[in-house]
């Protein structure tokens, strides 16, 4: 899969974050730890920074505000960051917008949803997402950064070579008119 065209200038990122994580620090901080909302987005800006990206951390209540950010990173080649809360245990709509995704997009969780409740083992979206990473609080967006950056530099050293034809010398036809070939691509 190929990751996009925006080299000249830093990469977007986006951390999409799903209903009630606006809400972290005063929610459950046994089980969500006691790092804000606005801790999440100072780490993900800074260590975005770090690798290149420029990251924008958005949050919403609602199902279809968050679809609609997902088709946004799809149509832009927009690597995503993505907590759907719980929407990430029954939503065949976002599931499907994951579906539709043209850059990296893991799928993270700050608890470790395995080791939780039944319903929180299962995510409708970890199939179609690259991969997931949970259970490491804050830090989990840390690591999908990380991974973002390693696909990105992994699709960039399979981009094709491209072999531009050599500069004419003296007596040789010139590549220009009918017969002029496009470069090869390795
Ligand atoms: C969560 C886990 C979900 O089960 C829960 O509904 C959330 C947060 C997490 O980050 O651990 O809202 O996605």
């Amino acid at each position: 899969m190929t990751v996009g065209d925006q080299t000249e200038t830093a990469r977007r990122v986006l951390v999409l974050n799903g209903p009630n994580l606006g809400r972290l620090g005063k929610r459950e901080p046994s089980v969500y730890g006691t790092a804000t909302y606005a801790d999440l987005t100072v780490t993900c800006r800074q260590v975005g920074r770090e690798l290149g990206f420029d990251v924008e951390v958005r949050q919403t209540e609602y199902e279809g505000e968050l679809i609609t950010w997902i088709h946004e990173a799809c149509d832009n080649t927009i690597p995503v960051v993505l907590n759907a809360g719980a929407f990430t245990h029954y939503s065949y709509a976002v599931m499907d917008a994951v579906k539709m995704r043209t850059a990296p997009l893991v799928e993270v969780h700050l608890s470790n949803i395995s080791a939780r409740e039944d319903f929180r083992h299962q995510s409708v979206i970890t199939g179609a997402a690259t991969g997931i990473i949970a259970g490491f609080g804050l830090h989990s967006y840390v690591l999908a950064l990380h991974a973002i950056a390693a696909q990105i530099a992994e699709s960039a050293q399979r981009e094709p070579l491209t072999v531009r034809p050599m500069a004419n010398t003296v007596g040789e036809p010139t590549a220009t008119g009918p017969d002029a070939r496009e470069p090869d691509v390795l």
